[in-house]
């Protein structure tokens, strides 16, 4: 076989398993005309596209949720915080503060993606623990607050996880925010569970 033979061969391959795999998934990839054409249109909505289609209102949902999920969680640090120094770890203390601080531009950084998808964040004090996954937890022991603090970072891994699998490609840029949050409370946690005593 000649070598021009052998890669015009070659070439006829490559093109026959191409156009199998088009043939097999049936589809093409092509761009929704129509939904380009609406974008031009309610500039109002801002960065709103007609891809959100009639999900944005569900995902608003979902990150006032995690909005009050952070505050719960900043409370309690903060009162962690606090109320740890005068106990036998002042590192464990300081680190609480540390989560607290990161805990609230957690939910700054959701309050900010609402008002993008021309939501409101929910900020209301009143209903803040019914809507939280996570508690509040007034435990007095070193022990107990962390056990209270790795719960709670627990939940919110939970929750964020399967925020992730729900939202997939129906907003990619709330679901990397949340990816990146998801990484945040993943390190917090494996700190707390470093620092709890079997019991
Ligand atoms: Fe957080
Ligand atoms: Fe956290």
């Amino acid at each position: 076989m000649t070598m021009k033979h052998s890669s015009a061969l070659q070439r006829s391959a490559v093109k026959s398993h191409h156009s199998a795999g088009a043939a097999a998934a049936g589809e093409r990839l092509a761009l929704d005309q129509a939904g380009i054409e609406a974008a031009k249109s309610d500039l109002h909505t801002g960065a709103v596209t007609p891809h959100f289609g009639p999900w944005r209102e569900e995902i608003i949902g979902l990150l006032n949720d995690a909005l009050a999920t952070e505050w719960v969680c900043v409370l309690r640090y903060k009162r962690h915080h606090f109320t740890a120094v005068g106990l036998a770890s002042p590192a464990i203390a300081s680190e609480f503060l540390v989560h607290a601080n990161d805990e609230a531009q957690h939910a700054d950084r959701l309050a900010r993606r609402i008002v993008q998808l021309g939501g409101e964040p929910d900020f209301n004090p009143d209903t803040l623990t019914q809507r939280s996954h996570a508690s509040y937890s007034p435990a007095r022991d070193l022990q107990a607050m962390i056990r209270a603090n790795l719960i709670a970072e627990r939940v919110a891994i939970e929750a964020y996880s399967q925020m992730v699998a729900l939202i997939g490609d129906k907003d990619p840029t709330t679901r990397r925010l949340i990816e990146s949050i998801l990484e945040q409370e993943q390190h917090h946690a494996e700190e707390l569970a470093d620092w709890l005593t079997p019991a």
